[in-house]
């Protein structure tokens, strides 16, 4: 059983580790783009081939599912890379959680890269699930590389950035890049101390990503698997240390 995970880096730790914690027993094949990350300022078509180099590299493993562990990717390159591996291999794409995040009726924010926010594919996901939940679409300048290159003074003053233009009445952002989810405390204590809802609720979408390529593959969640998000990558309630090499 093998499951493969495509990224621009490390963002696709948060789901490498909702699926050990489903399927302890699951082979993880991980492909990265070390040399062109990040992704975020890169053209769609640039983002499209080398998601396309990285999940070719993967495919040569024979996966039961892969993972596109990236919404950039997600939003610019899931039908290129659909019509050339399925339906062989399952591709499972990362969809931010506007849905669940608007369930509260708003108002939210949508964290993101540059290349996915405003992008057409996001605008239309809030217009058909955020359900008029007033919404603040926020592109968060460099901090997927800060993330990926673990400097965390480069962290603090992109998320700073990110959370002066959000509005301090927002109570759900969603975490629409996954390399946010690795620093989501970091996120979470600058939003609370911006803005005046407290405490803000954070939206990944790892442990729904891993559920749904399980379920593409046929496989079957682990029975004794502990229940809810792997609380590295909690992103409500508890505090948790985030990994030593990062912040
Ligand atoms: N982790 C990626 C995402 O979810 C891309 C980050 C980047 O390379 O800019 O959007």
């Amino acid at each position: 059983m093998r499951i493969a995970l495509v990224d621009s880096g490390i963002g696709l730790l948060a789901a490498a580790a909702a699926l050990r914690r489903l399927r302890p027993d699951a082979s993880l094949v991980i492909a990265n783009d070390p040399a062109g990350m990040p992704w975020g300022p890169r053209s769609p078509q640039d983002i499209t081939e080398r998601a396309l180099r990285c999940a070719r590299a993967a495919a040569r493993t024979s996966p039961d599912a892969l993972i596109v562990a990236c919404n950039t990717a997600s939003v610019h390159a899931l039908d290129a890379l659909r019509a050339e591996l399925e339906p062989g291999i399952p591709v499972v794409g990362t969809v931010p959680a506007v849905k669940p995040a608007a369930e509260g009726g708003g108002p939210i924010a949508v964290w993101a890269t540059p290349a996915t926010t405003g992008s057409a594919y996001q605008r239309e996901l809030i217009r058909d699930f955020a359900g008029g939940a007033r919404t603040t679409e926020v592109p968060c300048h460099g901090l997927a590389d800060a993330v990926e290159r673990g400097d965390p003074a480069a962290v603090a003053l992109a998320v700073k950035a990110a959370a002066t233009l959000t509005p301090p009445d927002v109570r759900d952002v969603v975490l629409g890049c996954t390399h946010y989810e690795l620093v989501a405390e970091r996120i979470r204590a600058e939003l609370a101390a911006s803005g005046d809802t407290n405490p803000v609720r954070l939206h990944g979408s790892a442990e729904a990503v891993a559920q749904q390529a399980l379920r593409r593959a046929g496989i079957e969640p682990a029975p004794d698997a502990a229940p809810g998000p792997d609380p590295l990558f909690l992103v409500e309630g508890r505090p948790a240390p985030p990994p030593a090499a990062l912040v």
